[in-house]
């Protein structure tokens, strides 16, 4: 039986109090950089892998999604999810799932959405799964942590994180590229943005070929 994720304790409100202006800050890029992801590929089918308490998620547009699909580990998170964007109705369907196990239909989705998640799953086995996810066409966007300076962790006021923190593992950005295309995933861009605390992250997109 494989460990559960430390993610599955830590409560929302602390959570977002470390994603937050308080701690790291990190809610507003986040949401910012899905706006661009999403306003370039206008998705008819949404995949959000570690998709919390649904930052971003105020950007789907239902005229453009029909399908926004939301997993996560932690169920506290995916009903919070639930309840913030009940605007989506029955177009938004969460999953308390972890995403190296959560069964999803193959080849049906235009964007998957993996913002600060891959740190804290296998990589591998998300870089065959998501490529098996996506749909002929569609997008991969991830964002990534690129390492801080002087490998300072951010500053958080909720000591709820700290086994998260001890289980993260930072995805080089060239490693990403590495299993992008191991699984068949085309580069298409990639940049940085700087967040608070001199900390930067890495966004790239990739695209499953026709
Ligand atoms: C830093 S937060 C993600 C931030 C969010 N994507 C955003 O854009 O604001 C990481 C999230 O991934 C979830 N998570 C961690 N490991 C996971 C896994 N293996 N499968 C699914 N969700 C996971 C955590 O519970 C947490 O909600």
């Amino acid at each position: 039986m494989p460990r559960p994720s430390p993610w599955t304790v830590v409560p929302a409100a602390d959570y977002e109090r470390h994603m937050g202006p308080e701690g790291a800050d990190q809610l507003g890029p986040l949401s910012a950089i899905f706006a661009r992801a999403y306003a370039g590929v206008r998705p008819r089918r949404l995949l959000a892998l570690g998709v919390a308490t649904g930052n971003g998620l105020e950007h789907v547009d239902p005229e453009i999604t029909e399908r926004a699909v939301g997993v996560d580990v932690n169920i506290q998170y995916v009903a919070i999810a639930r309840q913030r964007h009940q605007r989506l109705g029955p177009h938004l369907e969460l999953f308390c799932a972890d995403l190296e196990r959560v069964e999803l239909p193959a080849a049906s989705f235009d964007l998957v959405w993996a913002a600060l998640v891959l740190e804290y799953a296998d990589p591998r086995i998300a870089a065959g799964r998501i490529a098996g996810w996506l749909a002929p066409g569609g997008s991969l966007v991830a964002v990534i942590q690129l390492p801080s300076p002087g490998g300072k962790a951010v500053p958080s006021p909720v000591r709820t994180m700290d086994p998260v923190a001890d289980a993260m593992r930072l995805v080089p950005p060239e490693e990403l590229e590495l299993l992008a295309a191991a699984v068949g995933l085309a580069p298409r861009q990639r940049y940085e943005v700087e967040v608070a605390h001199g900390r930067r992250l890495f966004v790239g997109r990739w695209v499953r070929p026709k």
